[in-house]
């Protein structure tokens, strides 16, 4: 949730640092601040964006420190709450991700002790908590720290006078970044890129000791190895390029995403979905994600049942992990884009514990899901920084037709077909994107209500949650996501002129259905806008405005529509001038339960 970086080298630290953390801001973004290390500690922090915090520093020389940007859970965004957090005696500086469950009774105790602790935060407990073990060696100081906190965290620890970082993690993501005579810690790949590929993934339980010489773990108090990955990201995919936001730019890598990701697979055609690893019966296949992933989740159902002819269940995580019964022998697949949403991380370890091997579909290499997995496949939507999620929705979606027609039933005519329509997907997305001017168009009139539905049926169902979603999160716009066929159980008594109706037509047996919707909607004077293909006149005849959208198989329909409604999303929240890539109270990706 809040975005921690680490560096120690031979150049000055700060401007790296500051970078650094202007790449992670999407994890969080309410406050942010660094801690540089000389003989004496330098702290800089407060509840503004990183630019306007490099504003108010000095130049400063030191080559090692900290950063922090912060998504508040415990204390309002402000300067005293900000990271990085110090010890009494000012000497240690800590950066957190995650959260110290018990800092109550740890604050209490260390108050009674004589600490003086100044924020709201569960974070300071842990500079006050190393600040007492720490007897001449920092690392075992941490190690002693970390031994009376419950919860979650990773973190990083500077201390004055000392050339290194102490850095661990429980629950919650941490690499080590390996450069020429400097190295990194941060809590994600796309704030080191610009310096290094080269990576170590730190387990629960590690403690590194990063030099500016280099990177070592010990555990269990001894030093252990672990495989240095090199990561296939450049920098440049995780830069705005020529585009205004990252959202749009994303938006825009679609038609490659889709093509990259259904090669990948078709060059692997075996061994993609290799379902024999998760045991026990087909009856039914578990899908679990959240948010925009578990949209995508809910299409799966519709693909999978479709095309494999086997039943799925799609669950919001945090819901399944209220569930007291635990499908032993099932089937699971797991869905998220960062592989570090708690939720979902926590519906896995619980299936695996029932005894249920879970696949993960994501799209970090190296993520926490894709560890605990006991398979994972990976979706190639390259650095995804807009934290409203857009080409790993689609990449998701292209993972799910691949293991539904991996395990097709359906016959070898029909199976060629769709085959051919996954190939045109990209061509077929690039004309949604051809007509973002239309669609542009359209959300500056959408932009002046404040409440809106969207409606689908069938394998668009959740095609029109996503689009309520996006609107939600970018424009602010209150976006109700429906099934169509639920209107009239309540929610026609919302409808009237100031309540626009976003309804998707497909070419299937949903479509006479959402006609007849459109004629009740239409007959409460809602003005609707309709994805339809271009030219049902049928829906000419009951729209308001229509999106055309192009002919595809109706199963791949939700690729297509869900990129006309990002891009009204995107458009409307524009109009409204909000702050597209960095929603308020968002962030990128949700390490909290
Ligand atoms: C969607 O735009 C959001 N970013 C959010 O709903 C996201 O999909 C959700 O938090 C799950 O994230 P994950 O895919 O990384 O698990």
């Amino acid at each position: 949730m809040c975005g921690i970086i680490g560096f120690i080298g031979e150049r000055q630290a700060q401007p790296i640092l500051l970078d650094c953390l202007a790449k992670l801001e999407y994890r969080g973004y309410d406050s942010c601040g660094i801690a540089l290390a000389g003989n004496s500690l330098k702290v800089y922090k407060d509840a503004v964006r990183v630019d306007k915090l490099a504003k108010t520093m000095p130049l400063l020389s030191e080559t090692v420190g900290i950063g922090h940007t912060r998504w508040a859970t415990h204390g309002e965004p402000s300067q005293v709450n900000a990271h990085p957090h110090c010890d009494c005696g000012g000497r240690i500086a800590v950066v957190h991700n995650g959260i110290v469950t018990n800092y109550q009774s740890l604050r209490q105790k260390l108050t009674a002790e004589g600490h003086n602790i100044v924020s709201e935060t569960d974070t300071e407990v842990l500079a006050h908590l190393i600040e007492k073990y720490y007897k001449g060696n920092l690392e075992e100081a941490v190690k002693a720290a970390l031994r009376d906190v419950e919860g979650s965290y990773a973190i990083i620890a500077l201390m004055a006078g000392e050339s290194k970082l102490v850095a661990a993690r429980k629950d919650s993501p941490l690499i080590m970044g390996i450069g020429d005579r400097e190295n990194f810690v941060a809590s994600d790949v796309p704030a080191i890129l610009d310096y290094t590929k080269r990576v170590v993934y730190l387990e629960d339980g590690d403690i590194g000791i990063v030099t500016k010489e280099g990177v070592r773990i010990r555990r269990d108090g001894r030093e252990v190895t672990r495989e240095e990955h090199k990561i296939l990201w450049n920098a440049e995919q995780a830069q705005k390029g020529a585009y205004e936001h990252f959202m749009i730019k994303e938006i825009h890598e679609q038609p490659k995403v889709i093509r990259v990701t259904v090669a990948e697979y078709m060059a692997n055609t075996e061994s993609v979905f290799d379902l024999t690893v998760t045991s026990g019966h087909l009856d039914t296949m578990f899908i679990l994600a959240c948010g925009s992933s578990y949209h995508a989740a809910l299409a799966g159902k519709y693909i999978i049942e479709e095309l494999a002819g086997i039943s799925a269940r799609s669950e919001i995580a945090s819901e399944f992990n209220y569930s007291s019964f635990i499908p032993a022998r099932t089937r699971a697949i797991a869905i998220t884009q960062s592989g570090e949403t708690a939720d979902t991380l926590r519906a896995i370890k619980r299936l695996e514990e029932a005894g249920c091997r879970v696949v993960v579909i994501t799209n970090v290499v190296g993520s926490t899901a894709s560890r605990i997995a006991d398979r994972t496949v990976y979706i190639r939507a390259g650095p995804e920084i807009s934290v409203a999620a857009t080409k790993s929705f689609i990449a998701q979606l292209m993972a799910l037709y691949w293991l539904a027609l991996s395990y097709s039933k359906v016959d070898i005519r029909r199976l060629d077909n769709l085959i051919k329509g996954l190939r045109q997907l990209p061509g077929k997305v690039q004309q949604v994107l051809d007509n973002e001017d239309t669609i542009a168009e359209l959300a500056g009139r959408l932009s002046v209500y404040d409440n809106v539905f969207s409606i689908g049926r069938g394998v668009n169902f959740p095609i029109a949650l996503e689009g309520a979603l996006k609107l939600k999160e970018v424009s602010y716009i209150h976006a109700e996501g429906y099934a169509a066929g639920e209107l009239k159980h309540g929610p026609f008594a919302l409808l009237s002129n100031r309540t626009p109706v976003v309804a998707i037509v497909a070419q299937d047996n949903t479509r006479e259905a959402m006609l007849t919707n459109l004629k009740e909607i239409k007959s409460r004077g809602a003005p609707a806008i309709v994805l339809a293909e271009e030219g049902d006149e049928a829906v000419e005849e009951l729209a308001d405005s229509i999106i055309a959208i192009p002919s595809v198989d109706a199963i791949f329909s939700p690729v297509i529509n869900v990129v006309a409604l990002q891009l009204l999303a995107y458009y409307a929240a524009k109009h409204r001038g909000c702050p597209i890539d960095f929603p308020r109270n968002l962030a990128k990706s949700v390490t909290v339960e």
